[in-house]
Order: structure tokens, then sequence, then C-alpha cells
């Protein structure tokens, strides 16, 4: 990745995403939460309000920034090995599904791999997007704005795409994010198996425990972010 792209992503839009968040939360409710906590407040349960934009981006490039490092790239290791194998074929079918995902979004976005419902899949997408119905944990994503492209490949976003996932993906990152993810996956699960047997025996459920199931979620079509 070029000095350019890099100061473009991080010293512009990361930095402009910041900011402009930082307005919008002065003096509101939304000051002093933390920024998954403002992208759900604000996400809204759909009807989304205006810092969701600025709060989500400036997640995406936090967690862009941490899925790299120097000399990444590589084969993973361990569990996430095992699941990519289980749920793509192998390794290199899950690369070259995870690529197709980051070719074919359209515009600016990212590709996703994501742990959902106890698999691993793959999504392209702009924004990180809370949702009760679909489970969905975020692990790796790609670089896949236009502006990395016309800085460094010139519209051949597939070889900038190569570049992420041979040479500076964290593998050690997205399986440590992957732990994570089982464990709230895990427990998630007995939270429900716990509702259950209480509904079953006619007890109330306690309605305010709804929100602990928000996720960060990826599925928004928007394309309003990355095109400048
Ligand atoms: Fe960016």
């Amino acid at each position: 990745m070029s000095r350019e792209t890099l100061e473009y992503h991080w010293g512009k839009h990361h930095r402009t995403y910041v900011e402009n968040l930082n307005k919008q939360v002065v003096g509101t409710d939304l000051e002093g939460l933390s920024l998954e906590d403002i992208i759900i407040v604000t996400y809204n349960k759909g009807d989304i309000l205006p810092a969701f934009n600025n709060a989500a981006q400036a997640w995406n490039h936090d967690f862009f920034w941490e899925s790299m490092k120097p000399g990444g790239g590589g084969k993973p290791s361990g569990d996430l090995l095992d699941l990519i194998e289980r749920d793509f074929g192998s390794f290199e079918r899950f690369i070259e599904e995870f690529k197709s995902a980051a070719a074919t979004q359209f515009g600016s976005g990212w590709a996703w791999l994501a742990y959902k419902a106890n698999r691993l899949d793959v999504e392209n997408a702009v924004n990180p997007w809370p949702s009760e119905k679909d489970k969905k944990l975020v692990i790796v994503k790609s670089p896949n704005a236009v502006n990395p492209l016309v800085w460094d490949y010139f519209n051949q976003r597939p070889d900038y795409i190569s570049v992420f996932m041979e040479k500076l993906v964290s593998w050690e990152t997205v399986n440590t994010r992957l732990e994570k993810a089982k464990a709230r996956a895990a427990e998630r699960e007995m939270e429900e198996e716990r509702r259950r047997k209480e509904e079953e025996e006619g007890k109330p459920t306690n309605e305010e425990d709804d929100d602990d199931d928000l996720e960060m979620y990826v599925d928004n079509d928007n394309d309003d972010s990355e095109a400048e």
C-alpha cells in the first residue's frame, strides 16, 4: 500500500469522519458513548440518524487498520483455517470468494468475512449494520474503496485486493476476532435457550435484555461514503 493511499484514508477520510462525528455528538446524549454504542443508537432500528454514517465509517477505518500488519498475508492457522476449510471447501476457494465479493462491490465499499449462525460467510457492503435478525460478527475486511484503486492500481481493483490478502492481512487479528465472535455467539445461544425455557414456563421475559443482541453488521447498500 502506498504512502498516498495510507495518508488519504488515514489523514483525510478517517480524520474527517471522526471530526464530523465529534461535532455531531457534542452536547447531545451521544456524547460519552462508545463508538459501537453510537452506531447502534444512531442506526435507530433502521430509521437512521445523521451521525450514523460518520460513526460507521470511523469504525470501518479503525477495523481496517487493525486488520493489517507489516509482513502479513500468507495462510491462517488453527480454528480459523479449520472453519475456512469447512465452510468454503479450501483456503484457496475462500480467497477466490473474498476477492470476488470485493471486486463486485459497486463503487466504494468493503468486503467482509463474517461469522454468522456459526458459519463463516463472505459479504460486500458499505457500513457495519446492526440488525436483530441477521446475526453476524465481522471478522476481516478488504480495502475496496475507489480511492485506493485510483492512487495505487488505476482501476485494477483485483490486484489491490490480492496485495491486501497476500501481503498485509493479519491472520492473528482475524483469529482473535473469530474467537470473540464464537464466544459471543455461544453466549447468545445460552441466553436464547434461557428465554425459551422461561417462556415455556410462563415467566415474563425481560424486554430490556433485547438490546444485548445487537451486533455490528454489514447489510447496507447505500454508497455515499468514500466516493469523493
Ligand atoms: Fe477511506
